[in-house]
């Protein structure tokens, strides 16, 4: 019988609410303890696409967060995310990853030069790999959210940028993009669950090609952006005009905090305005906003005003609220996006997998925001998994 090539999925922002979650949703499926709602790569369409099982993956990370796994998984029993008895059934397993995770990078200046920050990081990776003798490891950053960047003119290039980094440059990349360079340097593929700079810059994603990776990203779609994502394409069909579209999103939890930051929520802002423009173009008056509300804990509500205009130019309304638990509906697509970036690195697919879109708010490599068509393209994906084009022999 061939053996199962061995997977890791290395999280960074290990000990947050999404990465507790994913490993403790793991550790349930294994476990028997859960079913595998949520998890897209277990539909049927997934079935002969070869993908690494859940129970299978090695789980480690980086956060400087002094805290532990098992104390974020008794918050989130404390919030009514997880039920208690989930947590202390799966005790151990928690624990036995917390060993695995390594204190990274915070973000802002390391007061260090970044390539040995980089060295640094993709050492941790590069033993986690040797340590349980992994064939691949899966990078996915969930890390809390950091402010955009101005990106400089003279690093576009991952020549240009190598360069200014083997010169000994300091606080040149933010701390996200630190971990895509180290992830990448491993040999990992990537993915950016976060709307960080991370691995969005030209010069990583150049690095990414070069090095013959797959990586995929960014922010990932999991709440008011995956309504939209159905709902523009609905009204851009039958020729409804939407005159303005108004959503105000209230958060609490981790991500709430960091994005009560008028900087940071920038970041967020900017990729889930990003469907609406795509699908319906620029003529729509859309502000949205991002409110803090510390008690909503991992709670997320999203309400949305629509107001449109059908023949004869009839005004009409539509309004929704999205009330979703955060973490719930972002743990599974991590453990989908590592099962499937490991495939395509298995087949040797590499640079942007734009047929991940499905799974993001802003996705590389790709305009593409409407579902349904996201969905046709990861089904095609899962096709050439089950079918992979033969690699041709080499000489
Ligand atoms: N939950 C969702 O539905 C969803 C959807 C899209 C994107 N996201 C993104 O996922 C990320 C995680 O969300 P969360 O709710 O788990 O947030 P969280 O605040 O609970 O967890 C973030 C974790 O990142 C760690 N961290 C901070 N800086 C770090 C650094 N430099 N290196 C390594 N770790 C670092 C923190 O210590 C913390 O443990 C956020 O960026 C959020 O915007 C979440």
């Amino acid at each position: 019988v061939p053996q199962q090539p061995r997977t890791g999925a290395w999280l960074v922002g290990a000990r947050g609410s999404v990465a507790t979650t994913t490993i403790l949703g793991a550790a349930a499926l294994r476990a028997g303890l859960a079913g595998p709602s949520g998890l897209v790569t277990e539909l049927p369409d997934f079935a002969p696409a070869g993908l690494v099982p859940v129970d299978d993956l090695v789980f480690g990370g980086h956060d400087p967060s002094p805290s532990s796994l098992l104390k974020r998984a008794e918050n989130l029993v404390a919030g009514g995310v997880v039920p208690a008895q989930l947590v202390a059934s799966l005790h151990d397993e928690l624990v036995t990853v917390d060993r695995e995770v390594r204190p990274g990078i915070a973000a802002g200046p390391a007061g260090r030069p970044d390539r040995a920050v980089i060295d640094e990081l993709a050492g941790d990776i590069g033993e986690f790999r040797d340590r349980h003798r992994l064939d691949r490891v899966v990078v996915v950053n969930v890390a809390s959210t950091e402010a955009p960047v101005q990106e400089r003119a003279e690093h576009r290039s991952w020549a240009e940028l190598s360069r200014a980094l083997d010169a000994g440059s300091r606080d040149l990349l933010p701390a996200s993009s630190l971990y895509a360079v180290a992830a990448i340097e491993a040999g990992c593929a990537y993915a950016d669950f976060t709307p960080s700079p991370g691995g969005r810059l030209p010069a990583v994603q150049q690095l990414a090609y070069e090095r013959g990776l797959p990586y995929a990203g960014s922010d990932a779609k999991t709440g008011e952006t995956l309504v939209k994502s159905v709902l523009a394409p609905m009204f851009a069909m039958r020729a409804l005009r939407v005159r303005s579209w108004a959503g105000l999103n209230l958060l609490g939890g981790g991500d709430g905090a960091t994005l009560a930051d008028a900087e940071v929520a920038q970041s967020k802002l900017t990729s889930k305005s990003q469907a609406l423009t795509a699908v319906l173009g620029g003529g729509v008056t859309a502000p949205m906003h991002i409110d803090y509300v510390p008690n909503l804990g991992d709670w997320k509500t999203a309400w949305d005003h629509i107001s449109f205009e059908g023949f004869l130019g009839v005004p009409m309304t539509l309004q929704f609220t999205w009330q979703g638990c955060d973490s719930a509906l972002a743990a599974p697509l991590v453990l989908d996006l590592v099962r499937l970036l490991a495939r395509a690195h298995e087949i040797g697919k590499f640079g942007a997998l734009e047929e991940l879109s499905f799974f993001f708010k802003d996705p590389v490599g790709t305009d593409e925001h409407r579902l349904s068509a996201q969905w046709e393209a990861l089904r095609r994906l899962a096709a050439d998994f089950s079918e992979p084009a033969p690699v041709s022999e080499a000489g």
